[in-house]
């Protein structure tokens, strides 16, 4: 299954062309079976290379979605990797431009440091938290995984270092996300 692969596995590389300025139906596919992880992550010592390639166009929304799909499952980014027809070179310059920054994105791969989330990643956290708060009338699973891990108390997933104005940023969303609720501005059920 490819779940288990991937939990096996210390990298995973995601991979699809732009198919009108997207991800593939095949690859969309493949994120929608996994959507489920969105709200119970698990990949938080894995890490996740993501790659694209284009005709001319669509690559940095592309990469951007899979990037999106790949934090929102726990993977830390080691890096990415887009390749545009249009603008593609065979000089020998472009080439070892090329191998320079794959040789770097493969020493991040042996790097054992956990990096610390970025505001995006603790606004993610915060607003998965409040949803899997919200189904605790249905003690659906969302809710008990989160409430097994002891995420409803926690700043992050993780026991990753957090300064102290990511400390605060993480309180103030908290905060945000408790007043939509209770406006009901934003609907959990
Ligand atoms: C159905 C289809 C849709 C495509 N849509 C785009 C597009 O929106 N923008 C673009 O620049 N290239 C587009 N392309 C070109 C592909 O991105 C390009 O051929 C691809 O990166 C090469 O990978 P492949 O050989 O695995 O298809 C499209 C190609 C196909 C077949």
């Amino acid at each position: 299954m490819l779940l288990n692969k991937m939990l096996e596995s210390d990298v995973v590389i995601f991979a699809s062309p732009v198919y009108e300025q997207h991800v593939t139906a095949l690859m969309k596919n493949f994120y929608n079976n996994f959507s489920f992880m969105f709200h119970r992550p698990r990949f938080f010592n894995k890490k996740a290379i993501l790659v694209s390639s284009t005709g001319g166009s669509g690559l940095k929304g592309t990469l951007s979605y899979m990037k999106m799909c790949a934090i929102g499952w726990g993977f830390q980014i080691a890096g990415t990797i887009g390749v545009c027809g249009v603008t593609l070179k065979t000089d020998e310059a472009y080439k070892e431009e090329v191998q320079n920054n794959i040789n770097h994105l493969v020493d991040g791969l042996f790097e054992n440091k956990e990096t610390p989330p970025t505001l995006y990643q603790l606004a993610m956290f915060r607003a998965m938290q409040s949803k899997a708060f919200g189904s605790a009338k249905k003690k659906d699973l969302s809710f008990e995984y989160w409430k097994e891990r002891g995420w409803f108390e926690k700043i992050y997933y993780t026991n990753v270092k957090i300064n102290l104005f990511k400390k605060i940023y993480s309180r103030f969303i908290r905060k945000i996300m408790k007043k939509l609720i209770s406006s009901k501005l934003m609907i959990i059920r």
